[in-house]
C-alpha cells in the first residue's frame, strides 16, 4: 500500500477543474479520498468529477466518489457554500487544498485597481475565506491538513507582475501564520511554490508569444531539469504534505521548481 493513504478522508480542492488542481483531485481520489472539486468553471469541474468516477467502475452505485461545487472562492457566500455542500455530501472535512488562482500582469503604474483587487481576492483572500469555514469542520474531524498553492514568485519576482507577486508573497506568509494558529488543533498548514507548470494558465501565457511551444521550450532552458514541470509533479508534493507522512511538517513552504530559483544568472 502507498504511504499516501487517504482512505476515509474527505478533501476539498479549489481550482480543481484544471491544471494543478485537477491533478491533485485525481491523485487524492486514486489514494482513497472523497473529493469536493471546487471551480467556477462548471464544465471543467464536472468533467474532473467524471474522471474520478471512472477510476473505480466497480464502486457501489450509491457510493459518491466526488462532487462538484461551483464557487468563486473570493466570495464569502461561496466559501460558506463550499464547506456546507462538502459536509452535506460526505459529513466531514480532513484536507483543504487552496489552489485556485489567476495570473495577471502589470506594473504598479499599469495595474488597475480592479485587477489588483481581483488578483488579491482570488489568490490570497480566498485562502482566508475558504479556510475560515472549513477549519471548524476539520477541528471536529480531529485535525487535518491545509495545503496552499503559492508560487516560485513568492520568493522572487518577474517584472510586470505586481499584483500576482504580491498575492503569492502573501500566501506563504499567511501559511506560516495559519500553521501557528491551527497547530494546537491538529491542523497542519503548508504551501507549495511551483515554477512554470504546463497547465491551461501557462498555455495561455505561452499563447501570447509568436510560437507558444518554442516559448515553453525556451522557458524550460532556465531550469536545472531543462524543461518546465507537469501538473502531477506539483500534485505529488501537495499529496505528500496533505498526508499523515508529513505529520511534523507545518507552517512551511516548499519549492517544486526544477531548480529554477537556485540559479543566480
Ligand atoms: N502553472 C504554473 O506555471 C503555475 C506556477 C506557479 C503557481 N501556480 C499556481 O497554481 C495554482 C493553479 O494554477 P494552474 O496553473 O493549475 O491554473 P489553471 O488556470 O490551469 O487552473 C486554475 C483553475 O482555477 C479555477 N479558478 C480560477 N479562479 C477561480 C475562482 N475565483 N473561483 C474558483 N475557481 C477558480 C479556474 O477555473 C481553473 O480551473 C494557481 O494558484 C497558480 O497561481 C501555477
Amino acid at each position: 500500500m502507498s504511504f499516501l493513504n487517504f482512505e476515509g478522508k474527505v478533501a476539498i480542492v479549489t481550482g480543481g477543474g484544471a491544471g494543478i488542481g485537477r491533478a491533485v483531485s485525481l491523485g487524492l481520489a486514486r489514494e482513497g479520498a472523497k473529493v469536493a472539486v471546487v471551480d467556477w468553471n462548471i464544465e471543467n469541474g464536472q468533467s474532473v468529477v467524471r474522471e474520478i468516477e471512472a477510476l473505480d467502475p466497480n464502486r457501489p452505485v450509491d457510493e459518491v466518489a466526488a462532487i462538484f461545487i461551483q464557487a468563486d472562492v473570493s466570495k464569502d457566500a461561496d466559501a460558506q457554500k463550499i464547506s456546507a455542500e462538502t459536509i452535506a455530501a460526505f459529513g466531514r472535512i480532513d484536507i483543504l487544498c487552496n489552489n485556485a488562482g489567476i495570473q495577471t500582469y502589470g506594473t504598479v503604474e499599469t495595474t488597475s485597481e480592479e485587477t489588483w483587487d481581483r488578483t488579491l481576492g482570488v489568490n490570497l483572500k480566498s485562502i482566508y475565506l475558504v479556510s475560515k469555514y472549513a477549519v471548524p469542520h476539520m477541528r471536529e474531524a480531529g485535525g487535518g491538513a491545509i495545503v496552499n498553492t503559492a508560487s516560485v514568485q513568492s520568493v522572487g519576482a518577474l517584472p510586470n507582475s505586481a499584483s500576482y507577486v504580491a498575492s503569492k508573497g502573501g500566501v506563504t506568509s499567511l501559511t506560516q501564520e495559519m500553521g501557528l494558529d491551527l497547530g494546537p488543533m491538529g491542523i497542519r498548514v503548508n504551501a507549495v511554490m511551483p515554477g512554470s507548470i504546463r497547465t491551461p494558465m501557462l498555455e495561455f501565457s505561452a499563447s501570447q508569444q509568436p510560437d507558444p511551444e518554442a516559448a515553453m521550450r525556451e522557458w524550460g532552458k532556465l531550469y536545472a531539469r531543462g524543461r518546465i514541470g507537469e501538473p502531477e509533479e506539483v500534485a505529488n508534493l501537495i499529496l505528500f504534505l496533505a498526508s499523515d507522512a508529513a505529520s511534523f511538517i507545518t507552517s512551511s513552504a516548499y519549492l517544486v521548481d526544477g531548480g529554477l530559483s537556485a540559479r543566480l544568472f
